[in-house]
């Protein structure tokens, strides 16, 4: 991306926030690779829950750590796709199941080994975009650029609705609101690889601003950065 060098840009915020829209955009435009770090979480959590079920131990999950190998391409259309052990995951790890087990797998510190090293992995042989909670904090703090993007309670629960009702599905927009309150609560209070905002990031709060506009600023950021590197 520099002449010598490639450049992580790390996008973090809570869930709703536009973090993985925003960056895959920026991604295409920009000739980036984009690592979508919650799908490989989500990824972990199908592999346990497909070989343990529900009453999966810390212990259990880190033995099978040693027998997952993770996989992601960034597509030409912009979509991602995340291969556990060879087989195309990005599908079934979307599920309800998956999100209401994944901070049991999330917050172990192996298991956020295991994730982090492996993007780093990526992140010697391409320019990346990353976005997840703990990407300019933790994974890479020498990221070139590092964003948080925010939104409202309120603005978050109605693009989830959205979402939902273009795949058909009716949901409570108060109930969206408990869950993401609520997942919000534990990304934040995770011990290790919490949400938060680093220090050196940009802050951008999303409610009011059109996901076109959030992409220009951020496409616009990198470009006067990389003059100066
Ligand atoms: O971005 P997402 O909603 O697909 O992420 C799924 C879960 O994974 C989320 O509840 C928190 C966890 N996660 C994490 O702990 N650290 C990251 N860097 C990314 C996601």
């Amino acid at each position: 991306m520099t002449k010598n060098k490639n450049i992580v840009i790390a996008i973090d915020g809570p869930a709703g926030s536009g973090k993985s829209s925003v960056a895959r955009e920026v991604a295409k435009r920009m000739g980036l690779q984009y690592i979508d770090s919650g799908a490989l979480y989500r990824a972990i959590t199908l592999y346990v829950l497909e070989k343990s079920g529900e009453s999966f131990t810390p212990e259990d999950v880190c033995r099978y750590l040693n027998t997952i190998h993770l996989e992601q391409v960034f597509n030409a259309d912009g979509s991602c796709t995340t291969i556990c052990n060879g087989i195309d995951v990005s599908e079934k790890i979307r599920s309800e199941t998956i999100a209401s087990h994944i901070g049991k797998i999330s917050d172990i510190v192996e298991v956020r080994h295991f994730v982090n090293a492996r993007m780093r992995e990526w992140a010697r042989d391409h320019s990346i975009i990353v976005d997840g909670r703990d990407i300019g904090t933790v994974v890479f703090p020498d990221a070139i650029i590092k964003i948080y993007l925010d939104a409202s309670v309120d603005e978050r629960a109605k693009r989830r609705a959205l979402e939902y009702s273009l795949k058909g599905k009716d949901v409570d927009r108060d109930e969206l609101k408990t869950q993401i309150r609520l997942r919000d609560e534990q990304d934040m209070k995770r011990e290790f690889g919490a949400l938060k905002k680093s220090d050196d990031a940009i802050y951008l709060d999303t409610s009011n601003i059109t996901q076109n506009e959030v992409v220009q600023s951020i496409y616009s950021l990198i470009n006067t950065k990389i003059q100066y590197c």
